[in-house]
């Protein structure tokens, strides 16, 4: 038998399609429309916060949130290296620049010491990201935001459902911002939302994704037309993906307490492994309660890549994350950056395998994974 285990498969059901063929039925696909309001009023209440509002990516709630804040020229953000690339170019599009932090080595997440020693008189917001779904140390980045005045924008990306302390995250600071692309857990293809208790910042951003427009405004009935009050885009979400965003979470806690035994089974399967000195397996901090989006294991004595290949040629869409930010090209070129400067993330860069983590990902397919990853060191 060959197997095809790829690294990660959305949830669908029939509630899915149903949800699209009603809309799709309704003609009513655009945005800003009764699924849509329907959705985030759930969410609001879900996830006990006073704003959310649905955007096309995760990477258009971030700009979103930069926009609203105006971070521009001067200005800096600071944000972890080890992160997806519009972190940092939704800061970089408002002329400002990304100061990159080094990350903790155990949790991945952003070093709280290191964010202090970052800051200058330019820091404008902080930009913690809760890396594979376990939340940061919020407790004491919002003390050192708090003691110099700086914003507080949640890359929460991979964090949907998860907790820090019992707050859903993305909910802890000034936004947090939601990804619901296909490789995440809770999906619709392509989709974001930005989260909030500002009603003043909420009410800019609702003006921003309108295309600069008070057309929320005018969907409430509050004016009899809209025009053009501020900077905008257009980061609306269909309503058509909406509906099958809201069948997903209903199903929020079955997919994450599938994905919890899943990334517990291989914690146990490795262990063994990470006894050898072979691997490091990932470590939870005691207040982050996890989404179990990604489950990161790292090489402890090797780069990671030979490993992943060995996983390949049997079938497993094992895989890299984040080729760190600050060697990038571009952060090389007009950031000042070079390789060296951030020891812990290049370590963590060059050193984790993603491994498959999915709900309907069988028992079976998991121990043949975790089998494979044995014969891939025994091998050498
Ligand atoms: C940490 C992080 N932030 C932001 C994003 C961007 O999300 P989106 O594709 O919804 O724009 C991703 C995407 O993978 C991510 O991993």
């Amino acid at each position: 038998m060959r197997w095809q285990i790829p690294l990660n498969k959305p949830y669908f059901g029939s509630q899915e399609k149903q949800a699209v063929m009603s809309v799709l039925e309704s003609g009513e696909l655009g945005g800003n429309g009764l699924v849509s309001i329907g959705l985030e009023t759930y969410l609001q209440d879900l996830l006990d916060v006073r704003h959310v509002l649905l955007t096309t990516s995760c990477t258009h709630a971030m700009e979103m949130a930069m926009m609203a804040l105006d971070i521009g020229p001067g200005d800096e953000v600071i944000m972890p290296s080890f992160t997806f690339v519009t972190s940092a170019t939704a800061v970089v599009r408002q002329g400002a620049r990304p100061v990159f932090a080094d990350i903790d080595e155990q949790t991945l997440n952003l070093d709280p010491e290191v964010v202090d020693g970052c800051i200058t008189e330019r820091s404008k917001a902080i930009m913690p990201v809760h890396y594979a779904g376990q939340g940061c140390d919020m407790e004491r980045i919002l003390a050192v935001a708090r003691d110099k005045g700086l914003y507080v924008i949640e890359d929460a990306a991979h964090g949907v459902g998860a907790r820090y302390d019992e707050r859903y995250l993305g909910t802890i600071g000034d936004a947090g911002c939601y990804s619901f692309h296909i490789t995440k857990h809770v999906t619709c293809g392509e989709g974001g939302a930005l989260l909030t208790n500002d009603d003043q910042l909420a009410r800019r951003c609702e003006i921003i994704r309108e295309k600069g427009t008070n057309r929320s405004q005018f969907l409430r009935g509050e004016v009899d037309k809209y025009t053009w009050v501020d900077v905008g885009s257009s980061f609306v979400l269909s309503d058509l993906l909406a509906a099958v965003l809201l069948e997903q979470f209903k199903k929020l806690d079955e997919i994450l307490e599938k994905r919890r035994l899943i990334w517990e089974h291989y914690q146990e399967g490795l262990k063994e492994l990470e006894d050898r000195g072979m691997i490091i397996l990932p470590c939870l901090s005691p207040k982050a309660q996890s989404s179990w989006h990604v489950y990161p294991i790292r090489t402890a004595l090797e780069t990671n890549a030979r490993v992943i290949g060995e996983l390949k040629k049997k079938g497993i869409g094992a895989a890299f994350h984040f080729v760190p930010l600050h060697y990038s090209p571009y952060a090389r070129e007009h950031l000042g950056y070079e390789e060296g400067d951030l020891p812990v993330t290049e370590r963590v860069g060059r050193t984790l395998i993603r491994l498959p983590i999915y709900p309907v990902l069988t028992q079976r397919e998991q121990e043949y994974v975790i089998q494979c990853l044995y014969d891939a060191f025994d091998e050498e």
